[in-house]
């Protein structure tokens, strides 16, 4: 049963974590088509943290010019169906499901979600924790190494990163397939990765990969640290560099490689993709979380009041995996 008043977290400007601030709404009925979600877990991202900064700036034109056309922000949810609309037909009350939606919302106890959007059901052996990050970030994986990369068994990747949030689940997918796979983080992060199954770890204090005369067919710099240039010469001579961190010069490096490169260098803002596409990703996810091949890495869980400071520590750049919140 659902409570007619909820707390969420609203971001009424653009600005540090303190504008985020608890208050009571309503909670939202159901439209025709939507699910209403007792939402237990949501997860914060270095996307959160742009869009609650409202920056780069370029953002603003989606997210709102001068404040956030939606105050309430979060992407993920991962929780219980507490009610439906009347045309919702592929899930029912008491459903434990995760996702995602552009719509945000999501940093609040109740959430309504569209039944044709990115959701799917909990797998049994997973929590609601280990459910919250998937829509974001293991999608985002899905969409670089399967839909931009095309990885396979044998390929050697190396994972720039592979103790965040994308690397954490880029090492456990590639390795799923059966890539070779190679991990890139600092000293402390170096058992992490190797329990997560990467065959190597270079542990970037100590070495530089781009001068170890290693050669890759995959180099996913999920952190945008390295650039198409630096990693060049540990490129197979087709390899692929895959970018998360989308810029000017790597949109300008994509084409000139398109057009004269035989290596390649590809990027993408997963968020943009149709929702077809994302849901696919989501459900593929699903099935490996079901086996037992993939898990998220938790790093910190806050409550919904301490968001502020979930936002500071996964601004601060070094989080490992992910970091969750209970609403
Ligand atoms: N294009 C898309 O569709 C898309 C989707 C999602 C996210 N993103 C972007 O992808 C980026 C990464 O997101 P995330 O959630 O994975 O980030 P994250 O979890 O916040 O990244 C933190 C990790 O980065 C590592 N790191 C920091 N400096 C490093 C360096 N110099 N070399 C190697 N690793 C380093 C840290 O390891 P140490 O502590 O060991 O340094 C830490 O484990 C963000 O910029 C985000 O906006 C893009």
């Amino acid at each position: 049963m659902n409570q007619e008043n909820m707390q969420v977290m609203v971001a009424s400007a653009y600005g540090t974590a303190d504008v985020l601030q608890l208050q009571t709404l309503k909670t939202p009925s159901p439209k025709a088509n939507e699910i209403l979600i007792r939402n237990y877990v949501t997860n914060v991202t270095a996307a959160d943290i742009m869009m609650r900064t409202g920056l780069p700036k370029i953002g603003r034109l989606y997210l709102g010019l001068t404040k956030p056309k939606q105050p309430v922000l979060g992407f993920d949810f991962a929780g219980e169906i507490v009610a439906i609309g009347e045309a919702v037909t592929t899930f029912r009350i008491g459903d434990k499901v995760f996702g995602g939606t552009t719509k945000l919302g999501c940093y609040a106890e109740y959430v309504c979600v569209n039944q044709e959007d990115v959701i799917t059901t909990i797998p049994e052996n997973c929590s609601y924790e280990q459910a919250a990050p998937i829509a974001s970030s293991a999608n985002t994986v899905l969409n670089f190494l399967k839909g931009l990369a095309q990885i396979k068994a044998n390929d050697r990747i190396l994972i720039n990163g592979a103790s965040g949030g994308l690397g954490t689940y880029a090492v456990q997918y590639a390795k799923f397939v059966g890539a070779e796979v190679t991990g890139v983080c600092s000293s402390v992060n170096v058992a992490l990765v190797q329990s997560l199954g990467a065959d190597y770890v270079i542990d970037y204090t100590q070495e530089d990969f781009t001068k170890n005369r290693q050669h890759y067919d995959i180099i996913f710099d999920t952190v945008g640290k390295r650039s198409f240039s630096e990693c060049k010469q540990s490129l197979s001579p087709t390899g692929t560099y895959l970018s998360s961190v989308i810029g000017l010069p790597l949109v300008l490096r994509s084409l000139v490689q398109a057009i004269f490169g035989k290596q390649k260098v590809k990027f993408s803002a997963t968020g943009a993709l149709p929702v077809k596409k994302r849901l696919a990703y989501l459900l593929e996810i699903r099935e490996i979380m079901a086996t037992g091949h993939l898990k998220s890495v938790i790093d910190r869980s806050y409550s919904l009041e301490n968001l502020a400071q979930a936002h500071q520590y996964v601004e601060g750049g070094h989080k490992k995996g992910n970091v969750v919140v209970s609403c």
